[in-house]
């Protein structure tokens, strides 16, 4: 279709791509892992389309880290539970996201603070510690 379109050399940036585990029929926590497994696998073949093998993503973002538990149901509820981690940084499903066999890491002590303040930002940066390979 991008040939056709005139555009066969552009770069393809993957902008969103997950699976919810709540919130719909088949949102469970099984498939996400199997979703999430087939995209990694598929994206560290680089390959493309039978016709393109070489017409691969360049980039591609993983939707999302975390559980989004303010975020709108607008579309349905499913779309609170995209994350491959639960709000508070436990994770939800085995996947490699270059860590091989080992488990992802779950955030530990995690301090549940009072709901005045914005949770948002401490939960961003328990997963970030978590995640980073140590020093
Ligand atoms: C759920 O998955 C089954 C099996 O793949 C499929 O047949 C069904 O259409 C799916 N249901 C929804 C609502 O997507």
């Amino acid at each position: 279709a991008l040939t056709k379109a005139g555009f066969s050399d552009m770069d393809i940036i993957v902008g969103r791509a997950g699976w919810p585990t709540d919130g719909a029929v088949n949102a469970t926590s099984a498939i996400a892992q199997s979703f999430m497994t087939g995209l990694v696998n598929h994206l560290a073949r680089k390959s493309g389309t039978p016709l393109r093998p070489k017409f691969a993503p360049t980039e591609t973002y993983l939707y999302s880290l975390l559980d989004e538990d303010q975020h709108s149901i607008a579309t349905g509820s499913y779309d609170r539970h995209y994350g491959i981690f639960m709000f508070d940084g436990q994770a939800k499903y085995h996947v490699n996201l270059g860590q091989g066999p080992m488990a992802l890491k779950n955030a530990l002590d995690v301090d549940y603070l009072p709901s005045k303040w914005s949770w948002l930002a401490w939960k961003c940066v328990i997963c970030l510690q978590q995640l980073l390979p140590a020093a």
